[in-house]
């Protein structure tokens, strides 16, 4: 019989790990892709795929692999990212191009595949509160999140004319690797959250269809009251965080 996968971009570690072990908890296939996997199956349930998304060549073998796959891809979760944290005049052009190419250029490679050559019925975009606050430093970090914040609110009825459900997560802060790498650089003032938490919140999600998910429902509130502030005080605000 021909299996429906969950492909979790980015899923050897952080939220992608944990979207990994539930999806595998509740016997459902998992393909999981990151720089690090070993590239060994576990059992016929499991594929790990070694694969840097941030180059264009490593994607293209990616599809192909997918394109082989006996049976179709139930949904894709974009979890990998890469952050770049401090003054951005002082990020090098190759550390800064290599976010671009994970967060902007590989979302928009993939999930032209997605929509068209690979047989998916559903994909949730990883966004960030981050998306909605000029953070000034992480100013690139924060326009991909940007980014694919609105090309997933964008998308939505074009894909769905496709049979293609696609969804923007907007995750909350996370005890994650990728915090850790920040979080004694950033003057961290508000709660971070278990991704086994995120994760199961997110899985727990399947039967709202809307655009965009929200993990706290306050992230929400905040953005339509941030809507209603001068932008100017809002960028000086945040461009100081
Ligand atoms: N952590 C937070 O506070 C937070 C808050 C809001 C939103 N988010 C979003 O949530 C998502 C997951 O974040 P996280 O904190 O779980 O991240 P994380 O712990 O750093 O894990 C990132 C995952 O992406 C993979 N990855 C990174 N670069 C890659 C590349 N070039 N090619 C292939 N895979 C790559 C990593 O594996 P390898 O290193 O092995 O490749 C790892 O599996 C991201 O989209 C992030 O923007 C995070």
């Amino acid at each position: 019989m021909s299996k429906s996968y969950h492909l979790v971009l980015g899923g050897s570690q952080g939220l992608g790990a944990e979207l990994v072990q539930q999806l595998l908890k509740k016997g459902q296939p998992v393909i999981s892709v990151a720089r690090s996997s070993d590239g060994t199956s576990a059992g016929s349930g499991f594929i790990a795929i070694a694969c840097d998304l941030s180059r264009q060549s490593d994607r293209e073998d990616l599809i192909a692999q997918l394109q082989k796959l006996p049976g179709e891809i139930d949904t894709v979760y974009f979890c990998a990212a890469q952050m770049a944290y401090g003054d951005y005049a002082e990020t090098s052009l190759e550390e800064g191009s290599r976010l671009l190419n994970l967060n902007v250029l590989g979302v928009h490679h993939l999930m032209q595949a997605a929509l068209s050559s690979l047989k998916v019925k559903r994909v949730y975009l990883i966004s960030s509160e981050a998306a909605f606050f000029p953070l000034a430093s992480m100013s690139l970090y924060s326009a991909s999140k940007a980014f694919l914040h609105q090309f997933g609110l964008s998308l939505y009825w074009n894909a769905l004319a496709r049979g293609v459900l696609v969804q923007t997560y907007v995750a909350p802060p996370m005890k994650t690797q990728f915090d850790q790498k920040y979080a004694s650089k950033m003057k961290r003032r508000f709660h971070r959250f278990e991704p086994s938490t995120v994760a199961s919140h997110l899985l727990s999600a399947r039967d709202n269809h809307s655009p965009e998910i929200f993990f706290q429902s306050k992230a929400g509130w905040i953005r339509k009251l941030m809507s209603l502030f001068p932008r100017k005080l809002l960028v000086k605000i945040f461009s100081q965080v």
